[in-house]
């Protein structure tokens, strides 16, 4: 699709939602370790287990989507080369058709080992939500001349070892535009600006049903928890009427 028409991507973490998504023609639907926050509770990534991402790819796989279902590999599921091929073998066994896991050159061994072994990889650069705590918060990236270049080597890096797209997540968007135009690979943004090849979102986010908190860059199409609470209030009022 890059240079064709932009990728529409989001994420979709049960059966309904997968189904419902796959209807409207997203093309690429990721079971995100942002479940970890929006469906389970945590307060980020990085407790999000192995087992729980499986679960949740059986959830989303049993809606059969035509669009291509990718699963994160989540936090330290990647360590090694052998883990990271074993996991994404369970991720796979489980439903998902890609695997993504964040980082660049420092991982370059696991992607490499991912992609002999088969497994279509999705990189992911710039803003890495699994190393929140190392990093004290989300933080753009690009923005200093060696996140500039760490990027653009990062990114060529991924591509040389068979990524087949890229996430590329708070990106300054000069740098996110110059890295789409430097890929042969599709580059998919988040918060990085008009320039990637593709956007995704968080759904939760999109639709308005986390309420509790919405990144700055997402424009909501949707008050589905206003709407929700509205249900529940008429609802509750029409109890006991006939
Ligand atoms: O976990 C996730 O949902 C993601 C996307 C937002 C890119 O990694």
């Amino acid at each position: 699709m890059k240079g064709r028409e932009p990728i529409a991507a989001l994420t979709a973490y049960d059966y309904p939602m997968t189904r419902m998504l796959d209807e409207c023609g997203v093309p690429l639907l990721l079971v995100g370790d942002s479940l970890g926050m929006v469906v389970l509770g945590y307060p980020d990534t990085t407790h999000v287990t192995m087992a729980e991402m499986e679960h949740h790819v059986r959830a989303a796989a049993r809606a059969r989507p035509n669009g291509l279902l990718a699963a994160d590999l989540p936090y330290r599921s990647y360590d090694t080369p052998d883990e990271a091929v074993a996991n994404s073998r369970r991720l796979i066994a489980a439903g998902a058709e890609a695997v993504k896991a964040e980082g660049g050159r420092e991982i370059i061994e696991q992607v490499r080992a991912i992609h002999r072994a088969g497994i279509p990889f999705v990189g992911h650069l710039g803003m890495l939500p699994q190393h929140v705590l190392e990093e004290g918060g989300y933080h753009k990236k690009g923005r200093s001349d060696a996140e500039h270049e760490s990027l653009l080597a990062d990114a060529v890096a991924l591509a040389e070892a068979g990524a087949f797209a890229i996430v590329l997540e708070l990106v300054v968007p000069d740098v996110a535009a110059e890295l789409t135009a430097m890929l042969n690979i599709p580059t998919i943004g988040i918060g990085s600006g008009p320039g990637c090849d593709g956007q995704i979102l968080v759904t939760h986010d999109l639709f308005g049903t986390f309420p509790w908190f919405t990144p700055k860059f997402v424009k909501k199409q949707l008050n589905a928890a206003e709407q929700m609470r509205a249900s529940v209030a008429d609802w509750k009022a029409s109890l006991g009427k006939t």
